[in-house]
């Protein structure tokens, strides 16, 4: 089952979103299989957005999410990472859909909530740098037949 890592960046967590932004992914219908609330450190932000490593908002994104808690998890389920990212809105707010986390909630580039792994190979890659196994739950809600 295809799974995806989503993280509710700093500024999610302190304008009180983070109910609001999990209930978008259960009232969809995807499992929470890995949740947990951290404050991140240096090593663990730069290695996460390595690829931007060369780009100007890199050392502003790193102090950015170090800046305060954020809420990791992981989601699973049919087509979840392309359905995540449909979820989230388009990385600037300004131009995010209308219905969107980012579209609904948010104004700035730089603050905008929410991350969402784009490829299920990058899902796989983020879910090992944030999870162990072992915190991860392998269940399967006994609602999933309504649902399919
Ligand atoms: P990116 O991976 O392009 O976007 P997304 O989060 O939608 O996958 O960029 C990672 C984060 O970097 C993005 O969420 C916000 C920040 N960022 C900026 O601050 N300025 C920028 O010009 C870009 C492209 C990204």
């Amino acid at each position: 089952m295809e799974r995806t890592f989503l993280a509710i960046k700093p500024d999610g967590v302190q304008r009180g979103l983070v109910g609001e932004i999990i209930r978008r992914f259960e009232t969809k219908g995807f499992t929470l299989v890995g949740l947990k609330f951290l404050q991140v450190s240096r090593e663990l932000a730069e290695q996460h957005y390595d690829v931007h490593r060369e780009r100007p908002f890199f050392a502003g994104l790193v102090e950015f999410i170090i800046s305060s808690p954020v809420v990791a998890m992981v989601w699973e389920g049919d087509g979840v990472v392309a359905s995540a990212r449909k979820i989230i809105g388009a990385t600037n707010p300004l131009t995010s859909e209308p219905g969107t986390i980012r579209g609904d909630f948010g104004i700035n580039i730089g603050r905008n909530l929410i991350h969402g792994s784009d490829a299920p190979e990058t899902a796989q890659k983020e879910i090992a740098l944030w999870f162990k196994d072992e915190e991860l739950v392998n269940w399967q809600p006994h609602l999933t037949p309504w649902l399919h």
